[in-house]
This record gives C-alpha cells, structure tokens and sequence, in this order.
C-alpha cells in the first residue's frame, strides 16, 4: 500500500464528515432536511449510510482543509477539486451527498445529486486512484454492516433505490452506480451470498442494463447459485415500486422472479417468430452467443433442453442448427 492511498482515504473521509455536518446547519437545514423528508428517508437512514450536503459554494473544502499545496493536489487527484486554469473550486455545489465506501468501509468516492430539479441530476466522483467504477457497488459496505451474511442481494441502478430499500428494511440493495453490471460485481456479491436478484428501471435503461448483467452473470453460473431477474411495471423504479407496494410484497416478487435461464428462454423466445421459415435458424443465431458465455457445461446442455422444448424443436434439430450457426450474430 503506497503513502498516498492512507492519504487520499484520510481526505475523502474528513470530506463525508464534514458533507454530514452541513445537513444539520440551520441555513442549509430546512432545503436538505425537507428534500430527505419528501422522499421518506428518516434520520436514521441518512445517518446510516453518512448522507451529507455540499453547500452551493466554490471554495467549501479550501476553507475545510487550508491552502496547502500538497493537500490541494490531493482533493484535486480524488476528484473533489475541480482545477482551471490557475483555480481550484469544488466539484460539489449544492448537492445530496452519497458517500461511496470500499468494502473496508473507506470513503472513495461520491455521488451527488441536485436537490429537486436540474442538470446534471447525478454528478459522480471520477475514475481515480481509489474509485474504479467498474469495480464497486454503492451499499456493499453498509449491508454487510448491517447484516454479515445474508441470504440473498438485489442490484438496483441508483443510489436512491438503495436507500429507499433500506428504509423499509431491506437492507441489501447495492447498486452499480451508473454503470453497467461487472463480472467483478457478480464474483464481489457471490462472495458474501448465494443469490442475486438484478432490479433495474422499468424503462429501456433498464431493460438494456438487465440484458448487460445477463451477459456479465452466464459465466458465472454454478451449482448453489442463484440468479434472477425482477422486471418492474414502466415507469417504476424500485424506490417507487417498494412505496407502492410495500416490503413484503416487493421481498416476495423479487425472490419469486424468473431466474436467469427463464430470463434468457423468454428474451430470445419474444426475439423471433418460430412459425415463420427462417424463425428456427434466426433462434440458433441468436442463443449461440449467449449459449457460448454458459461456462458450465451441464448448464448450458439443460438449457439448450429447455430452449428446444419451449420453441418446440428436437434437440437434436436444435443442436444441428446451433452447430451452422453464424456465431457473430446477435
Ligand atoms: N446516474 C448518473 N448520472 C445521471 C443520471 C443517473 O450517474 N445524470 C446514475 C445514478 O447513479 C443514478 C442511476 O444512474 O442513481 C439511475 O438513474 P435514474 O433512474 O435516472 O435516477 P434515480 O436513481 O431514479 O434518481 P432519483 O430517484 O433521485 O431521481
Ligand atoms: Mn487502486
Ligand atoms: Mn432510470
Ligand atoms: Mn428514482
Ligand atoms: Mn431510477
């Protein structure tokens, strides 16, 4: 571990500290305080996962931390100083903040979000020496602080679904952060338990991110793991669907959604037309990519089974189509 890591974590740290102390100044109080009210995060929530404000001003963290050069160009390498020309101002002005911690706990990042309306919604720390996006999930740290070991984890997109999810007590959403699903989230999540429910958007974001995390999760498919996927109705998302609907209801459909391979079968079964000539030979296209990521191979022939069934070929016809396949489509 190099010196300036221990440096950069020291910084992001005292950085979370201070965004936290801001929610409770009196001036900032009412507009954040609200803001949290109205969209049902209580106190305890907000402190749970160290939600903060970034006051609307340019030189917030210069005040906090002094004009010392070195500590300047390390606010500026973990991207809370934004640096033009010969200035330094904060990246974060009036903003939500969400502190996004490794899986020790360290704070490496932040997202920040406009309260009510305006562009960008979202502003995210930077790739930097301590963030790698791809790499993290926003929320990992905080449910396994809460709950060691748990049963299962849902992948949601965005900070505030995390946290909706928490407030009515299911505590092991993580999202991806704006990111699409890594294999390193998946191999990450099967560490801590042995089923993932994927919860994306009810909009076409969310339907192509639940085609990536398809993609990034058939390599990873085992004996003892279990993989699904939650749809939700358009226009929700699961901050809004758990209000709708309650936790209970939401726990219940999230385990009771179809698993990856039901995913896959009815994703390339709504892709082509089995009663037209070329329907069969557009299927094989299609599923060989897909079939090619199954690594396990007693997975990938139960599920050529199933296709088969379902689209209601022989397997050897299947089988026969698939090996003619143009593997580059699809
Ligand atoms: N995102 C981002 N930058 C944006 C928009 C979105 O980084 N300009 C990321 C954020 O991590 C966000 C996620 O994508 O949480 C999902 O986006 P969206 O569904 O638009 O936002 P919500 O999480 O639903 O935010 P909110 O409920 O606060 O409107
Ligand atoms: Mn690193
Ligand atoms: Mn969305
Ligand atoms: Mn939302
Ligand atoms: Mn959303």
């Amino acid at each position: 571990q190099r010196q300036w890591d221990h440096d950069y974590y020291q910084l992001m740290e005292k950085t979370a500290q201070f965004y936290q102390q801001q929610l409770k100044q009196p001036k900032f109080r009412e507009r954040v305080v609200t803001y949290l009210k109205d969209r049902g995060v209580s106190g305890e929530i907000a402190r749970d996962y160290g939600l903060g404000y970034a006051p609307d001003e340019w030189h917030s963290l210069q005040a906090l931390f002094g004009h010392d050069q070195s500590i300047n160009k390390a606010l500026v390498d973990c991207g809370m100083l934004i640096e033009k020309d010969s200035n330094r101002y904060d990246r974060f002005r009036d903003r939500l903040m969400f502190p996004i911690r490794d899986r020790r706990g360290r704070v490496i990042a932040f997202g920040g979000r406009v309260i009510d309306k305006g562009e960008p919604k979202y502003l995210n720390s930077p790739e930097t020496e301590i963030f790698h996006k791809g790499q993290e999930l926003y929320g990992l740290y905080e449910m396994r602080q809460f709950q060691r070991k748990s049963e299962w984890a849902v992948v949601v997109e965005g900070y505030m679904d995390v946290v909706a999810l928490a407030q009515f007590g299911i505590r092991n959403a993580v999202a991806t952060l704006g990111t699409a699903t890594s294999s390193t989230h998946i191999q990450q999540l099967f560490r801590v338990c042995p089923k993932i429910v994927f919860c994306f958007d009810g909009d076409r974001a969310g339907r192509d991110a639940a085609l990536r995390a398809l993609n990034h999760s058939l390599p990873q498919v085992r004996d003892n793991r279990d993989i699904r996927f939650m749809f939700l109705p358009d226009g929700e998302d699961p901050d809004t669907q758990v209000r709708r609907i309650g936790a209970e209801q939401f726990t219940q459909d999230a385990l009771k959604s179809p698993s990856i391979f039901e995913f896959l079968l009815d994703y390339l079964r709504g892709q082509v037309d089995m009663d037209t000539f070329e329907g069969p030979g557009q299927l094989a296209n299609l599923a060989k990519p897909f079939l090619a990521l199954i690594a396990d191979a007693i997975h990938r022939e139960r599920f050529i089974q199933q296709l088969a069934m379902q689209v209601g070929l022989s397997e050897t016809k299947l089988n026969q189509l698939l090996l003619g396949a143009d593997s580059s489509s699809g």
